[in-house]
C-alpha cells in the first residue's frame, strides 16, 4: 500500500494533499498516516492467526496520543520504559492488563506507580531491581508479576547504539543470573513469575538473529521447567526493522510465520514489542527550504527543520529518503546537503544527496520518519516542538500543536533575589 504517493505531481499523505497541509498547518511538521499503522498491525495479527498471542506496542517509537488511542482500539497492548509513557497509555485508554514494564532503570515512583495501576508485568533486568520491586510490593501487600529479560548475547547485526543483546550490553540478565533471578523469584510470596523475556536490538532485517535468541531462550526455559517454574508468556521483544533505502526485511505476516515455527514445541504465549515496523514507514517530517547557498565546494537547502526535530541523521548517520512535495516540471538535479538552522556542523538531514533542484519556499518531505522522530525531539536551540498531525483517508487532525514560545518557558522560574 502506497500511502504517500503523487497525484498531479503533489504528494499526497493518503488522500490529504501535504501542500494543502502545510498550508494550514504551517511547518516543518510530522504527518502520519493512520492506514499505514492498520495495515501493519493487521499484518502482524493475521501472522498469529488462531495462535493466543500479545501485540504490546513499544510505545518509545511514536507516543502521540492519538497513535496510541488508534492502536489501542485496534486490540494492541503497549511496551513501556518510564511512568510517562504509562501515563501517556493510560490516557489513550490502553488496558493495564496488556502493558508489560522494561527498561534497565525503573525507579520506586514508577515501580509504585505501575503496580498500583495494575500492570501485565515488570520486564525486571537486574537482582536489585528484583529486591526492590519485592520489597515495594510487600509495602503494599500487593504481589508484583514478573518476568526477567535475558541477555541471549546474539549478534543482531544492526548499529552499534541499537543493537541491545550483546553481553557488552546493560541490557537484561544472562542466561546464568536469570537462573538464579527466577530460583529467587520462585521463594519470594510477594513475587508472581509470569514471563520471559528477550529483546536483541533494533532496525533488524533478517529473522535469523531471532530465532538464535529464541533458541537460547527456549533452553533456560526447559531448564526452569525441570525446577517446576513454567512462565505463562514468553516476550520476545521488538526489532523487525523497515526499509529507508535498499533493506528488503521480512513483513510482519513473514516475520511472524517464521517465528510461529520456531516457538511451535513450547506452551507459552507469546507477546512482541514491535515499535518501528509498525509506525517506522508511517511518518513524514514535512519541512520548508529556507534558503538556498552555494560554495565552491557545495550546496545546501537550508530547510527550517533541525536536529532537534528529527535526531536520526545526525545521531545514527540514519538515511531517510527526501522528496519534494511538488515535482518539478524540470528535471535538473544537483547534490546538495540538507541542513537545518542549529547552530551545530552535526545538524544534517541529509548529506550529499542527489535531489530536484528546488528554491526557498518550496516544501520537502524527510520520509519514513514515524518512529523515534517526534519523540527523540527537543527544544535544543529554544526550538518550540513541531506539531504532529493524524490522517485516515481524507481527514486530518492536528494530534499535537506546535509548542509555543511560552510553553518553552513554562516550567522555569527566576528567583526573587535576582529581581533586585
Ligand atoms: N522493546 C524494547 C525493550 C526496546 O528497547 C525497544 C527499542 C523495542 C521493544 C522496540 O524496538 P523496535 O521494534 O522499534 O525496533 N532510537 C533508535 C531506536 C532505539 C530502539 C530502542 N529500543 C532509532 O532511531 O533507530
Amino acid at each position: 500500500m502506497d500511502v504517500f504517493s503523487y497525484k498531479d505531481n503533489i504528494l499526497y499523505c493518503e488522500d490529504v494533499n501535504l501542500m494543502e497541509l502545510a498550508e494550514k498547518v504551517g511547518t516543518p511538521f510530522y504527518c502520519y498516516s493512520l492506514s499505514y499503522i492498520e495495515k501493519r498491525f493487521m499484518d502482524y495479527k493475521r501472522g498469529f492467526g488462531d495462535s493466543t498471542h500479545l501485540i504490546c506496542y513499544a510505545v518509545k517509537a511514536n507516543s502521540n496520543l492519538s497513535v496510541l488511542k488508534f492502536l489501542a482500539t485496534l486490540g494492541a497492548g503497549a511496551d513501556i520504559v518510564s511512568g510517562g509513557e504509562l501515563f501517556r497509555c493510560l490516557k489513550a485508554g490502553i488496558s493495564p492488563s496488556r502493558i508489560v514494564y522494561s527498561g534497565v532503570g525503573k525507579t520506586k515512583e514508577e515501580i509504585v506507580y505501575a503496580l498500583k495501576e495494575g500492570i501485565l508485568m515488570f520486564n525486571v533486568e537486574s537482582l536489585e531491581e528484583l529486591s526492590l520491586i519485592s520489597k515495594i510490593s510487600r509495602e503494599l501487600g500487593k504481589k508484583a508479576p514478573v518476568s526477567f529479560r535475558v541477555n541471549p548475547d546474539v549478534d543482531p547485526k544492526t548499529h552499534p547504539y541499537i543493537s541491545t543483546g550483546l553481553k557488552k550490553n546493560k541490557f537484561g540478565l544472562s542466561i546464568q543470573q536469570a537462573m538464579e533471578a527466577y530460583e529467587r523469584a520462585s521463594y519470594d510470596d510477594f513475587i508472581e513469575i509470569k514471563g520471559i523475556d528477550c529483546h536483541i536490538g533494533s532496525q533488524i532485517t533478517e529473522v535469523g538473529p531471532f530465532l538464535d535468541a529464541i533458541g537460547r531462550v527456549k533452553e533456560l526455559l526447559k531448564r526452569l521447567k525441570k525446577k517446576g517454574i513454567v512462565p505463562q508468556y514468553f516476550d520476545i521483544g521488538g526489532g523487525l526493522g523497515i526499509t529507508y533505502k535498499n533493506e528488503n526485511p521480512p513483513t510482519p505476516f513473514e516475520f511472524i510465520q517464521e517465528i510461529l515455527k520456531e516457538v511451535k514445541d513450547i506452551e507459552q504465549t507469546i507477546i512482541i514489542e514491535p515499535g518501528r515496523s509498525l509506525v517506522g514507514n508511517s511518518g513524514v517530517l514535512l519541512t520548508k527550504i529556507l534558503y538556498f547557498k552555494e560554495n565552491s565546494q557545495k550546496a545546501f537547502y537550508i530547510v527550517d527543520a533541525g536536529m532537534n526535530d528529527l535526531g536520526r541523521p545526525s545521531l545514527y548517520d540514519a538515511y531517510h529518503e527526501i522528496l519534494p512535495v511538488q515535482r518539478p516540471k524540470d528535471d535538473i538535479r544537483i547534490k546538495v546537503d540538507v541542513v537545518g538552522p542549529i547552530c551545530e556542523t552535526g545538524d544534517f538531514l541529509a548529506r550529499e544527496r542527489e535531489l530536484p533542484r528546488l528554491y526557498s519556499g518550496d516544501l520537502l518531505a524527510v520520509m519514513n520518519s514515524g518512529a523515534y522522530g517526534f519523540t527523540m525531539s527537543s527544544n535544543y536551540n529554544s526550538r518550540p516542538r513541531v506539531p504532529e498531525v493524524v490522517v485516515k483517508g481524507d481527514r486530518f487532525f492536528i494530534a499535537r500543536r506546535r509548542e509555543t514560545f511560552e510553553d518553552l518557558v513554562a516550567p522555569e522560574d527566576i528567583p526573587q533575589w535576582m529581581e533586585g
